[in-house]
């Protein structure tokens, strides 16, 4: 097989994780290439393709534009998708309709308040956040998606990119990427691809 591993970023971690997925689908057997999105033209040459990006006020914008464009292709050639984020409520969702979606354990937490949530815990809910994915794909469907905590370095960022960060998603700074999890995810995808 001939895997695509695809991603979009906004201050360079995610490229990092697609390395890692690209690594551990390699393991596999499998012949992978690992890009940035704005270098891919067309998804004919593979026989699977792992879309990745990081939250940003949604997911990244360029990852949401490159699945609606591509929303047919991944009717014949497998698709897994990985989010990135700092924010994540803990709802008890577990999977998003029948799309088996694989989240990192540290990342969910518990809200404040029990049942009662704020505005930015409802935000950060597991489906707010993969709707809009799974729309945008339709009425193809991803054969898994990984949610995995991410990396926020406010040093490396834009003053409005900071202030989002600080007042919307509340998320400390710091590297929250599990790399067991993601690897782990990441080995399961050719027989994901498979089924
Ligand atoms: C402007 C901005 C908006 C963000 N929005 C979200 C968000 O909505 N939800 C979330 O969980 N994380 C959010 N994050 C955190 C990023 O998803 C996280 O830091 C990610 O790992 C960044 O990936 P990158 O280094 O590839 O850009 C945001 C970060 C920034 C800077």
């Amino acid at each position: 097989m001939k895997i695509l591993v695809a991603y979009a970023t906004m201050a360079g971690s995610t490229a990092e994780v697609a390395q890692a997925v690209g690594e551990e689908i390699a393991k596999a057997g499998s012949q992978v290439e690992v890009l940035p999105l704005s270098e891919i033209k067309d998804l004919e040459a593979y026989d699977g393709v792992v879309i990745g990006g990081p939250m940003i006020m949604g997911w990244h914008r360029a990852a949401s534009r490159f699945l609606k464009k591509h929303r047919h292709a991944f009717q014949r050639t497998p698709l897994a998708v990985f989010v990135m984020a700092m924010s994540l409520t803990k709802t008890g969702e577990m999977s998003q309709g029948d799309v088996p979606v694989t989240v990192d354990e540290d990342l969910p937490k518990p809200p404040a308040k029990g049942g009662n949530l704020s505005l930015r815990e409802r935000y950060a809910r597991l489906s707010n956040y993969l709707r809009p994915i799974l729309a945008a794909t339709h009425p193809a469907k991803p054969a898994s998606i990984g949610v995995f905590g991410g990396r926020l370095e406010y040093g490396r960022l834009k003053w409005w990119a900071v202030l989002f960060a600080m007042l919307i998603i509340q998320a400390p700074a710091g590297d929250r990427r599990n790399w067991p999890a993601i690897r782990s995810w990441a080995a399961g995808l050719p027989a994901a691809f498979r089924q």
